[in-house]
């Protein structure tokens, strides 16, 4: 079978489906919402749907890579209302994961829905051992997302960003042995 089909992952509230070329339009509404885009340090503001393509391009040559790039689309009608990426680190045995969820669509338990997913999905079909969340400071919605599953400190790295600054992350781990 397809492994785009084999990996779709359904949750109570969501369809989660691997990006495609046809995501582009909807991939771009989750992040059309500048206190979204600027939480994301590959994005600039004003959002554009180069940089929508330019996810979607990812998404198409990762899975044989390890990066698997998904969105998740509400089942009631269909909308896109975020983005979720569990991607192999040097370490095959370690998945870190990304993640944004349109402003409409916050506070709604939806990240801890994806979130869920792909721990589930991490620890079983793709076998790591860790899964990494790494999150800036001032992102305190980001960092009580991933607390919730049990996510512990373990080091900082610097990034660039889009803009060329550095941002400073702290490396949040969730090791299999340990899930409740
Ligand atoms: C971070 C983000 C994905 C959270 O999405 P969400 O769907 O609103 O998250 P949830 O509703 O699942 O909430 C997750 C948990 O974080 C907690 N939380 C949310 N905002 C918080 C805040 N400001 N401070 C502390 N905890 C917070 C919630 O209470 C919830 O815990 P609970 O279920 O125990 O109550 C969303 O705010 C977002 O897309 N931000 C912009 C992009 C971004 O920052 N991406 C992450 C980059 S590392």
């Amino acid at each position: 079978m397809n492994p785009v089909m084999t990996l779709a992952v359904e949750t109570s509230r969501l369809n989660l489906t691997i990006i495609g070329e046809h995501s582009v339009k909807d991939v771009f509404d989750t992040l059309n919402y500048r206190e979204t885009a600027e939480m994301i340090s590959f994005l600039t503001w004003p959002m554009t749907l180069e940089q929508a393509e330019g996810w979607c391009k990812i998404a198409i040559e990762g899975i044989p890579k390890g990066k698997y790039l998904y969105i998740a689309h509400e089942k009631e009608k269909g909308r896109p209302v975020g983005c979720i990426c569990l991607v192999e680190e040097q370490d095959p045995k370690r998945g870190e994961i990304g993640y944004w969820v349109a402003n409409p669509w916050q506070g709604k338990g939806i990240a801890s829905e994806m979130i869920q997913a792909m721990i589930d999905l991490g620890f079983g079909k793709l076998g790591f051992s860790t899964i990494v969340a790494k999150i800036a400071a001032h992102n305190p919605s980001s960092l009580g997302a991933v607390k919730k599953f049990g996510f512990q400190p373990n080091g900082e790295e610097i990034k660039k960003t889009a803009k060329g600054t550095d941002l400073k992350l702290t490396v949040y781990e969730l090791k299999q042995d340990i899930v409740p």
